[in-house]
């Protein structure tokens, strides 16, 4: 399939396009590189090439590198996705069709905290972008898509693990309420018109990089989340983790995650693709490993296989957190065949791998 890639650039993007090629799939990459940088695609690139020999023999006949093709273009200008749209047509049958067979939407922004003191901006971007490109794929009838949502869609959850069946529940910040609001936002135009194919991927925790060590998370500034905090703990860029409460009901007092490696999760949307050529209609989909991991036994982990300390402290509980949180995955392995292959200890590995290579990032 020919994919379109909004946000390919960013950390999840960037991984998912070495597993779309990997499976004999082409991507065209859409991404304005507010929270990425080029460079990201010329790694993946890089990694690409150097897998030449196994990858499909479409690319293994060129002997010149070959390049992902890239837009630097914001998802809300209209324009520039139309001229994408425009420049991909192709001629079957004498007829002009559209270039792309589907869409997988990462473009957004992510940030939680930053969220909560930037709404407007949060509201306007990840739902003004997905209108303009929800409208701009049906008018070239390119009407398949896979969605980045969350588990922050299911709030404090009233079941542990979480299924799909899990009613949703209350988001704490903009940034959930987005995802929540455009998972709805696209029930609502599959059920309009049922030639859509939407699958609603709704990530845990996503932490880990390619085992290459040339592509991986690239946060601006301090570090929201645990592992990227962790990893820059341990290359000296920042004295201790601080440890956002433990007296959490878990068995260590510290908050439980469904920690999942980037390169599981980047297989989880080739295999979404199935449902789309399935033509499910709509699809929802837990994606994590069913394991819960509590922040001490990630900082445990990442020590014992990295063999390097991580200080910490107990702070106090950081505000909308919840204790426990881990998916029941077992719908995605029984209709997509996906299941996650990567344990706490490759994540931790890959992570540091990552992080001590690229100590400054891209
Ligand atoms: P990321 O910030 O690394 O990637 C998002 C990309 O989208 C960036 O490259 C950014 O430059 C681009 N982008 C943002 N707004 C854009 C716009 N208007 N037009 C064009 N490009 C735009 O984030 P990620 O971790 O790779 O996340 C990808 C998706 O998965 C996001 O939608 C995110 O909300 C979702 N998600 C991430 C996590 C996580 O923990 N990383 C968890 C659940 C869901
Ligand atoms: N934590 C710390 N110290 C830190 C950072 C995090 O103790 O410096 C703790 C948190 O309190 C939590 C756990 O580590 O218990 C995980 O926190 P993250 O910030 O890494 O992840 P969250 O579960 O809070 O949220 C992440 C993304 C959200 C997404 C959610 C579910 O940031 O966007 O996973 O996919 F919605």
């Amino acid at each position: 399939m020919n994919i379109l890639v909004t946000g390919g650039a960013g950390f999840i993007g960037s991984h998912t396009l070495i597993e779309l090629y990997k499976a004999g799939h082409t991507a065209l990459v859409v991404d304005n590189l507010y929270n990425a940088k080029a460079e990201a695609l010329h790694r993946v690139e890089e990694i690409l090439n150097s897998q030449f020999s196994t990858l499909n023999s479409q690319f293994s006949t060129l002997n010149s590198q070959f390049s992902i093709p890239f837009v630097q273009a914001d998802i809300r200008d209209r324009e520039a996705l139309e001229n994408i749209f425009r420049q991909n047509e192709k001629i079957v049958n004498g007829q002009v069709v559209n270039g792309f067979d589907a869409c997988i939407h990462f473009a957004g922004l992510k940030a939680v905290g930053e969220s909560v003191a930037k709404p407007l901006e949060y509201y306007e971007n990840n739902m003004n972008g997905t209108f303009v490109l929800l409208d701009v794929l049906r008018r070239h009838g390119c009407k398949n898509i896979i969605f980045s949502s969350s588990a922050t869609v299911y709030g404090d959850p009233n079941e542990i693990p979480i299924t799909e069946n899990c009613p949703k529940g209350q988001c704490t910040n903009p940034y959930g309420q987005t995802k929540s609001m455009l998972e709805q936002v696209l029930t609502d135009v599959q059920k309009a018109d049922n030639e859509w194919n939407v699958v609603l991927l709704r990530y845990f925790n996503p932490i880990g990089a390619h085992p290459s060590g040339r592509i991986g998370e690239n946060p601006n500034g301090i570090p929201n989340n645990l592992m990227p905090y962790i990893t820059q703990v341990a290359v000296g860029k920042r004295e201790k983790l601080g440890v956002f409460g433990n007296d959490y009901p878990t068995h260590d007092g510290t908050g439980v995650r469904d920690y999942i490696h980037v390169v599981d999760l980047a297989r989880a949307h080739v295999a979404a693709l199935q449902a789309i050529e399935r033509k499910q209609g709509l699809a929802v989909y837990n994606i994590g490993t069913g394991h819960g991991y509590s922040v001490l036994d990630v900082v445990k982990a990442f020590e014992r296989v990295n063999k390097v300390p991580i200080p910490y402290a107990i702070m106090p509980r950081r505000a909308g957190d919840i204790a426990t949180c881990y998916c029941n995955p077992k719908k995605a392995e029984l209709e997509l065949g996906w299941k996650a292959q990567f344990d706490l200890d490759d994540m931790c590995r890959d992570s540091w791998n990552w992080q001590r290579n690229n100590p400054n990032g891209y």
